[in-house]
């Protein structure tokens, strides 16, 4: 086992999965684009009280998962620093700072990166992982609501994840939570003796959390307990009637899940997860989102309603791979070199080097032999490259000349240096024009 390697609950994307996730970051921005978002980039750390605020000091998220981070020697100017969790608190902080609520409402963003959970390590829980966020900001609905509701779909399909489920929620707000959680602490005290002694400990600083507990023991108490949904003041039911009606115009599908809570403490009204259909394990979530109405406000800001959601990409990449679609081509990053440049004179790595640099200053995807070895070593090499061209320095050199062979055709002419790369784009183009079984 090597002495070195990348910290539990990590890992590295080796060329075929990082391609894999380039595709899927690339599809997030261009849909996102399309829908009207614009990227934004926030830093990876943040003071740690942006997250303990706005994601909530009693979450699993804050109390347990939190990564510090303590820069020199750990006595530098007193800030108390955090890599982020997620990216929706970040951006919320970006969007007070930057005065964003004179911009036209509601400000559309997009992020997409990685975030850091200090995690029990599994199949699809990684400590560094990569979401697609998106967030509307300014807007308090219903109709950004679906429309969220509904890219957040739209991406899981283009992506090809397979079937999926959307569960569905309104957790109420300000004015109508307090009493329903109220409630909700009343009926598991009543409860007590039969709660699981982790549960218990929960119900005192997260008790909305014990509704969405994967404790069996939880299940019949859960069964009987009060559903925010029953409980919403006028003003949420509406609301949430509303982006019902609104998903039903769309023909967006979703299944009301009354225990749908979520793990973060921002959540108001909306809220709503994305589940490959017949898996609803907490570490098979594709994504999930919702509104958070008081956030901005929290972080400093005018009171400002917001929704957004955030889609795990390696889960979706795993979705990807469990249905043998996880090899993704990335556009635009060709694979294959147009051309590799050889030489018939092996020590002569200084012209199949200007060579090289030549085509690929007019454009080209081109590779040169570099190493010191025979003509015919460096022919193999070019061929298993996927090479369509080998640009061959020879004798011709002398009169400014090189050989262009077709590894595909097998066919092979001479051409003057001054030509060659606009005679590589040219070949390229043509064959671009014919289908590989011809
Ligand atoms: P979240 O539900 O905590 O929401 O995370 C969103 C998605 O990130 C999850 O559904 C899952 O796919 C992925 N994810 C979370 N933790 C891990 C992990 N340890 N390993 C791999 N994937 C993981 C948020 O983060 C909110 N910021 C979403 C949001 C945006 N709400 C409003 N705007």
């Amino acid at each position: 086992m090597p002495r070195f390697q990348a910290p539990r609950g990590t890992r590295d994307l080796l060329p075929a999965e990082r391609a894999s996730l380039l595709h899927l970051e690339r599809m997030a921005l261009a849909l996102a684009t399309r829908y009207g978002y614009q990227p934004i980039e926030t830093p990876l750390f943040e003071q740690a009280e942006v997250f303990e605020r706005g994601v909530g000091q009693a979450t699993e998220v804050v109390e347990k998962e939190l990564f510090r981070v303590q820069a020199g020697r750990g006595d530098g100017d007193g800030e108390r620093w955090a890599l982020r969790p997620e990216p929706t608190a970040g951006i919320c902080r970006a969007y007070v700072q930057h005065g964003m609520q004179t911009l036209p409402q509601p400000v559309r963003l997009t992020l997409t990166g990685p975030m850091f959970r200090y995690d029990r390590p599994q199949a699809g829980r990684y400590r560094q992982f990569w979401q697609f966020d998106v967030e509307a900001i300014g807007d308090p609905g219903p109709a950004v609501d679906a429309e969220i509701i509904e890219l957040a779909d739209r991406f899981l399909r283009d992506a090809g994840v397979g079937e999926t489920e959307l569960l569905l929620n309104s957790i109420g707000d300000a004015a109508c939570r307090p009493d329903y959680v109220a409630e909700l602490v009343g009926h598991y005290r009543s409860h007590a003796a039969e709660l699981p002694p982790a549960e218990r400990e929960r119900l005192e600083r997260n008790p909305l959390r014990l509704l969405d507990s994967k404790d069996p023991g939880m299940a019949a108490i859960n069964a009987t307990a009060p559903r925010s949904l029953d409980r919403l003041c006028d003003a949420c039911a509406q609301h949430f009637a509303a982006v019902r009606a609104h998903l039903d115009a769309l023909g967006v599908r979703y299944r009301l899940e009354h225990r749908l809570v979520r793990g973060l403490d921002y959540y108001t009204r909306t809220a709503f997860e994305f589940f490959p259909r017949g898996a609803e394990g907490q570490q098979d979530a594709l994504g999930g989102g919702g509104r958070y109405d008081g956030l901005i406000e929290l972080l400093g800001g005018r009171p400002t309603p917001g929704i957004g959601f955030g889609i795990g990409l390696d889960r979706v990449a795993l979705a990807l791979a469990a249905r043998g679609a996880g090899g993704a081509s990335v556009e635009g990053v060709p694979a294959d070199p147009v051309a590799v440049v050889v030489g018939a004179d092996p020590a002569d790595t200084v012209t199949r080097l200007r060579i090289v640099t030549e085509l690929r200053a007019a454009g080209l995807t081109a590779r040169a032999d570099l190493g010191q070895r025979k003509l015919a070593r460096q022919m193999e090499a070019a061929a298993r490259d996927g090479a369509h061209f080998a640009v061959i320095g020879g004798d011709e050199l002398r009169s400014g000349q090189v050989i262009v062979k077709d590894l595909l055709a097998g066919t092979q002419r001479t051409v003057d240096l001054p030509e060659l790369a606009h005679e590589l784009q040219r070949a390229q183009a043509q064959h671009r024009h014919v289908p590989a079984s011809e």
